[in-house]
């Protein structure tokens, strides 16, 4: 197992805010990763200074081993990268808007490569199409074509099915997929889902920080022998709020906080607990109205994971 992209002690701001603090994060060679996270998370600001885009005000930066810092041509011949809000180039046909992007490149046999990602992404029959006609998923194919070209080791998707239809986002994600045979992938989302359906590893930011990372598999075996159990309330004031957080606390447990529900993970053997801690509320006159067992969801996981 090889780490392709790390990130060291990394922090960005613009002006006096914050965007990324002081993060620690490396990406698998050969795998695909999600960055997971919230709207305004730091998602888009760590991948700008993966591609170069921003130099970070401190920390180090290394692709394929070179210090992003010391090497960013070379580092940017490593990488493809499809923008969030990719800018489409409306009134260029496919095929032209691709010779370009292959000739910025600095790609040898431009043609050629231009077919070959036009091949990939499945937008053949559409070559002589202006950009301006074409659906968004179809211009998202164009986006990823674009990041493909020159062949890149490592390939950086920001949002890559975000506003497409459901239709559009299985192709897309499939697409995504089947590049990935030789290719580390990262592609940011904030969608666990997304992440489940086509993701080796992920990394979870929060409001600048590395909440979690690891192999989806692990964090999938690790939700198994775990419940979700889940108490809904009338009402929660904050003065209630902290008594039940007290109350569950003695129990070595850490509820998550929604408007008026709580829910808290358990172990599955740990089953046991739930009856006395229903008693306990009850003792306490802390009446639910009713409470609920799930299995955890990977996706209970991730909002685990960006509690506060
Ligand atoms: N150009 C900018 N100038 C000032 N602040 C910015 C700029 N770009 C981003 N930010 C701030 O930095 C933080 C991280 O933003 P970023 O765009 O990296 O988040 P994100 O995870 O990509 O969010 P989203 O899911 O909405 O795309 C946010 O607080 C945002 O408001
Ligand atoms: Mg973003």
């Amino acid at each position: 197992m090889k780490e392709i992209v790390v990130l060291e002690n990394v922090t960005k701001k613009y002006g006096n805010r914050v965007a990324i603090q002081d993060i620690s994060v490396s990406f698998e060679e050969g795998k695909i990763t999600g960055f997971l996270g919230l709207n305004g998370a730091g998602k888009t600001t760590t991948m700008k200074i993966i591609t170069t885009y921003f130099k970070p005000n401190s920390g180090k930066v290394y692709v394929d081993s070179l210090d992003v810092s010391e090497n960013p041509y070379r580092v940017r011949k490593l990488m493809g990268y499809l923008p969030e809000n990719f800018p489409i180039y409306d009134n260029l046909t496919i095929l032209d808007f691709l010779r370009f992007v292959a000739l910025a490149k600095d790609v040898e046999e431009v043609d050629k490569e231009v077919e070959r990602v036009i091949e990939l992404v499945g937008i053949k029959d559409y070559k002589n199409r202006f950009l301006r006609e074409l659906s968004k998923g179809y211009k998202q194919r164009v986006g990823i074509a674009q990041a493909i070209i020159g062949n890149p080791k490592v390939i950086i998707l920001d949002e890559p099915t975000q506003g497409l239809d459901p239709a559009q986002i299985i192709e897309i994600r499939k697409l995504i997929k089947d590049l990935s045979h030789d290719k580390t992938i990262i592609l940011s989302t904030h969608i666990m889902q997304e992440v489940e359906a086509i993701c080796d590893n992920v990394a979870i930011i929060h409001k600048g920080r590395i909440k979690m990372s690891g192999k989806i598999q692990e964090l999938k075996a690790k939700t198994q022998n775990q419940l979700t159990v889940e108490y809904l309330f009338d009402q929660l004031d904050e003065n209630k709020k902290e008594k039940v957080k007290n109350l569950i606390q003695e129990f070595g447990l850490d509820p998550v906080f929604d408007t008026n529900s709580i829910r808290i993970n358990i172990k599955r053997d740990e089953e046991e607990k739930v009856k006395e801690i229903n008693k306990k509320f009850y003792d306490n006159g802390l009446y639910f109205l009713y409470v609920n067992r799930n299995a955890l969801t990977m996706e209970n996981l991730f909002l685990e994971a960006i509690k506060e």
